[in-house]
């Protein structure tokens, strides 16, 4: 198989692009680092730059398919598709869930050949990181295997992994029902609701939304939040089917919660019920240790909101709302995924 275009990625926090010669330094500098080459199977250690020379010039004769990962600050990791999926990201930007936003856009970008009906990939024993990411996309074990991992100089026991198309696919899309209410992707035709929704009295309890958005500007807002099957994006919340709030997650390392209601529905437990669905998908979907939150103090209602789905203050902060002329002093909050494992199980604190 040749790849002869093969196309730039983006991701809300990503850019996946073609391999390019001026590459090796970062490459050299990422999988030089022991903590990272000893997960993956092909590369020797120590590893310099006439190994990711060598290593770039391979990947751009083949055409790949093989991407340079770039966050705003460069090259901080490679994703490829050569026989199977594969990955490393440079020690320094763990954490962020860079792993599943890079691998997501390439396993999509596989799948979106018809042809294409399945995808292999796998990992050592212990790499409990890259599994949490593997099992995130939806691939399943087949079994257990052996492979060798030269920067060992060993044989290891590998758990080998599958994802169907069947279950890519199901996995892609996202709509949540509760007792009263639905979780839709936000879309266009929700603009004049968002507008409608940019009043003073809901802006000033939000950190991004300016009172009397125009529709144009609502979707724009729209937009940036779209799905798009990783974090940073918004979902309406709808009653009766129309739109009456939304509920988002931003993207930074906590994957961060916000969410604004129409004050027509304030005070029936429409959000709580949102939320407390919306964070049930969020954690079984996306490979994320944690989900963070913040209030401004006149903002009592959040915080109950908040409280009520297991949040706990982390501590205080000030915050520039748009739709205030001053910075206020803001409530930070954190969820652990095992709180809320544990939260759930008990039936909450409703
Ligand atoms: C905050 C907001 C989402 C709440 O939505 P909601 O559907 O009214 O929330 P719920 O009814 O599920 O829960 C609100 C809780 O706060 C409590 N509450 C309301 N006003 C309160 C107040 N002034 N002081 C203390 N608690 C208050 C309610 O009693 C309820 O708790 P309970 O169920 O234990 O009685 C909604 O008011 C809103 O959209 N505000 C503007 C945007 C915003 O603030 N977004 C959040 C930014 S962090």
């Amino acid at each position: 198989m040749t790849y002869a275009a093969l196309p730039t990625l983006r991701t809300p926090r990503l850019t996946l692009r073609p391999l390019t010669p001026d590459d090796a330094d970062a490459i050299a500098a990422g999988v030089g680092n022991f903590d990272v080459s000893k997960w993956l199977g092909v590369v020797p250690y120590p590893y310099d730059r006439a190994d990711a020379e060598a290593f770039i010039a391979r990947h751009i004769e083949a055409g790949g398919p093989v991407w340079a990962v770039c966050d705003a600050s460069g090259l901080v990791g490679t994703v490829g598709l050569v026989n199977e999926l594969g990955y490393w990201l440079a020690r320094p930007v763990w954490g962020k869930g860079y792993g599943f936003e890079a691998a997501h856009a390439a396993v999509n970008w596989w799948f979106s050949d018809p042809a294409r009906d399945t995808l292999l990939s796998g990992h050592f024993a212990g790499n409990t990181r890259s599994r949490g990411v593997l099992t995130a996309l939806g691939f399943e074990e087949t079994g257990m295997g052996t492979r060798h991992a030269k920067s060992l100089s060993q044989d290891v026991a590998s758990h080998e992994m599958r994802l169907s198309r069947e279950e890519w696919l199901a996995r892609q899309a996202i709509d949540i029902r509760t007792d009263r209410l639905r979780l839709r992707p936000l879309e266009e035709s929700d603009a004049a609701f968002i507008a409608d929704l940019a009043r003073e009295e809901v802006t000033r309890m939000l950190f991004s939304l300016k009172t009397g958005l125009t529709e144009d500007e609502a979707r724009a807002f729209i937009h940036a939040r779209r799905w798009r099957g990783v974090p940073g994006f918004a979902l309406a919340i709808e009653q009766g089917g129309r739109a009456i709030g939304y509920v988002a997650t931003g993207n930074f390392s906590g994957v961060e919660l916000y969410y604004a209601l129409h004050p027509d529905h304030w005070g029936k437990g429409v959000m709580s019920e949102a939320v407390q669905a919306f964070l049930a998908d969020i954690f079984a979907r996306f490979p994320i240790t944690r989900v963070v939150a913040d209030r401004f103090e006149d903002n009592p209602a959040s915080g109950r909101v908040l409280e009520k789905c297991g949040f706990q203050v982390t501590g205080r902060d000030v915050g520039h709302s748009a739709g205030r002329l001053e910075p206020a002093p803001v409530i930070t909050y954190a969820l652990m995924r095992t709180r809320h494992q544990v939260f759930q199980d008990q039936g909450g604190d409703g």
